[in-house]
């Protein structure tokens, strides 16, 4: 008998070829603290990821950044052979120094490597999807993309990139990418309190294009608001699973990769995004962004 494939919050969204869950994964956390070095706890960050793709998961995003390369290998330790309807989704444009910084990488040479060290640390011959990472730890930078976005264009044309996306891009850099190349999907940090992408959802849900928000959660500084806090107590739910939910609200295009090191905390954010929101609700939680 056929086990049924189970359903996660949202639905589905078809990226390029590829049908995937809108819940997914971000499995950056799953590297010691600030993404270097080693998992505090290998076992559970190993579990994490199986219960995952148990639970219907089809959409997880890494980068060799992360550790750099411990969240690749966890990956691959958990999970090759990958069932075919995984995606996993990987970053370039950004090595990482000791001190936990993101050096940009962005030189042609730079991105092949990069792309050869991800398909190694996977275990993959070709990767699903891969963004170029602009911009640098305080956020976009305006600037050309086309020669580091040309690079991976030629990548793929070799058959080691599946899909293409960019990623801490401002809507003028997005706007080059797609006249260059076609990009699936684009991630950028958007949350309730961080809403400066929403002209640009709106114009890539139009063109059919994914928007993957990163810190859904806030990452290393969680939402706090008191309307989302009040939001969460009228609707005996927590802010996290209030903010997960008014994300696959906002628009049909936005693809989730919540973070956590844990396997009840995974579960937690999957039921709590089923969340349903009042109009009232909406509009409460519409004043935070403002
Ligand atoms: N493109 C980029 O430049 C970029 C930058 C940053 C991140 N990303 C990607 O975006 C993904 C998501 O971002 P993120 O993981 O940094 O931030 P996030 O999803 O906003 O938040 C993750 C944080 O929330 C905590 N958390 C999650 N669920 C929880 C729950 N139910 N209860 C209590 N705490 C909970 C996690 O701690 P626990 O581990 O304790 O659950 C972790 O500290 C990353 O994993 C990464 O793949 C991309």
């Amino acid at each position: 008998m056929n086990t049924p494939t189970p359903s996660l919050p949202g639905g589905t969204w078809t990226l390029g070829d590829l049908t995937l869950e809108r819940f997914g994964y971000g499995a950056m956390q799953l590297a010691g603290p600030w993404a270097l070095g080693p998992p505090a706890d290998r076992d559970e960050a190993l579990a994490v990821l199986r219960d995952a793709v148990d639970l219907g998961v089809t959409h997880i995003d890494t980068s060799g950044a992360y550790g750099p390369r411990v969240v690749n290998e966890l990956i691959r330790e958990a999970l090759h052979p990958y069932p075919e309807s995984l995606c996993v989704a990987t970053k370039v444009g950004a090595n990482r120094d000791e001190q936990g910084g993101w050096p940009v990488a962005r030189r042609p040479e730079d991105l092949r490597s990069q792309v050869h060290d991800n398909l190694k640390s996977l275990r993959r011959d070709e990767l699903d999807l891969v963004y170029l990472r602009l911009g640098d730890a305080e956020g976009p930078r305006p600037g050309s993309l086309a020669e580091a976005f040309g690079t991976l264009v030629e990548l793929q044309k070799q058959g080691l990139i599946r899909r293409l996306g960019v990623s801490n891009a401002t809507g003028e850099q997005v706007a080059e990418a797609q006249g260059i190349a076609p990009i699936v999907s684009v991630q950028n940090m958007y949350n309730l309190a961080h809403r400066h992408d929403d002209e640009l959802i709106d114009r890539l849900a139009a063109d059919g294009v994914a928007y993957v928000p990163f810190f859904p959660l806030g990452g290393y500084t969680p939402l706090e608001s008191s309307a989302l806090s009040a939001v969460a107590a009228r609707s005996e739910s927590t802010p996290k699973s209030v903010a997960l939910a008014w994300l696959l609200r906002r628009s049909s295009n936005i693809l989730l990769i919540p973070g956590t090191s844990s396997r009840a905390h995974l579960r937690e954010n999957i039921a709590g995004a089923n969340l349903s929101l009042s109009h009232e609700d909406l509009s409460d939680l519409e004043e935070i962004g403002r």
